[in-house]
């Protein structure tokens, strides 16, 4: 018989592992995806998105436009500061102990937006939609474009799903739907 105890400690240790394992997921970087998805029978994601203005997140910090707002808002370098990095920098976004190969340079890349890879980049798991899910992979729907595209951005544009999710579409026409 499960007595109160042995639930509440059941319980606790559930939490704690379900607290472990979301901390252990490591950003692996953009160059370990695109060892998968890269093929155009597949869709090219990597490619896709190397067209991308995520990929190229980073560089616009450096911009004019940058460089204007960063004067008037007595910012030394926009391309350092945490403020304009948290949205525009996956890599600057993850604590450094889990860096786990993501470089400085690519900008939001697609752990951003899928969650970091480490566990769920495996053939087995990544053919298996329920165990990728359940190892850290994320089909980002709306709420997550939005953790980004808001009015805390200074160069804000009105955010139309529909029409965004268009402009940035990578998908897998081998995939059965
Ligand atoms: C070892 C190969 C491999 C690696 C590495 C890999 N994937 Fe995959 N991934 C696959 C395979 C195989 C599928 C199943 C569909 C297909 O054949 O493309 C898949 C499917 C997916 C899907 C669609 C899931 C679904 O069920 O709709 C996403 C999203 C995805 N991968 C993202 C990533 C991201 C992001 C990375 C890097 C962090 C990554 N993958 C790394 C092989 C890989
Ligand atoms: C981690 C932050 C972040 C997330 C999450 C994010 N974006 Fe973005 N997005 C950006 C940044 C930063 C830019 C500007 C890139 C640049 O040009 O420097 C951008 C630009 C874009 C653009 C180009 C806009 C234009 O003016 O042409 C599109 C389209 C877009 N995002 C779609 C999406 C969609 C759809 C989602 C959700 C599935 C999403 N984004 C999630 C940060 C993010
Ligand atoms: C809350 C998230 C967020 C923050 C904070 C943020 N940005 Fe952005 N930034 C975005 C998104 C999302 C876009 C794309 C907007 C669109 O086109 O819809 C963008 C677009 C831009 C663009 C236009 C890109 C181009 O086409 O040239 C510049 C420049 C820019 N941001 C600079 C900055 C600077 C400088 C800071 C810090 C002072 C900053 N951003 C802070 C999310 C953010
Ligand atoms: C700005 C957010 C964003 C970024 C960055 C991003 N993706 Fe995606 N990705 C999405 C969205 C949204 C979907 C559609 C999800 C769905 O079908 O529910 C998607 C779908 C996919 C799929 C499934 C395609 C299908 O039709 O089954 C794969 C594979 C994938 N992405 C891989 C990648 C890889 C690899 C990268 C980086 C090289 C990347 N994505 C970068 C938002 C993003």
């Amino acid at each position: 018989m499960m007595n109160k105890k042995n639930l509440l400690v059941m319980g606790l240790s559930l939490l704690i592992a379900g607290t472990l394992s979301a901390q252990t997921y490591k950003y692996i970087g953009a160059d370990k995806c695109k060892v998968c998805h890269n093929k155009p029978a597949t869709g090219e994601q990597y490619k896709k998105w190397q067209a991308d203005p995520h990929s190229k997140a980073l560089k616009s910090l450096t911009n004019q436009a940058s460089i204007d707002y960063a004067k008037k808002n007595g910012i030394a370098d926009a391309s350092k500061e945490p403020k304009c990095l948290k949205c525009h920098s996956t890599y600057d976004t993850v604590a450094a102990n889990l860096r786990g190969g993501i470089l400085a340079t690519e900008g939001v890349s697609c752990e951003s937006c899928h969650g970091p890879g480490s566990a769920y980049k495996s053939p087995t798991i990544m053919k298996n939609q329920k165990l990728a899910l359940q190892n850290g992979l994320i089909l980002p729907d709306q709420k997550v474009c939005v953790t980004c595209h808001n009015p805390e951005n200074p160069f804000h544009k009105e955010f139309k799903f529909e029409a965004y999710l268009a402009k940035i579409a990578h998908p897998n026409p081998a995939a059965k739907k």
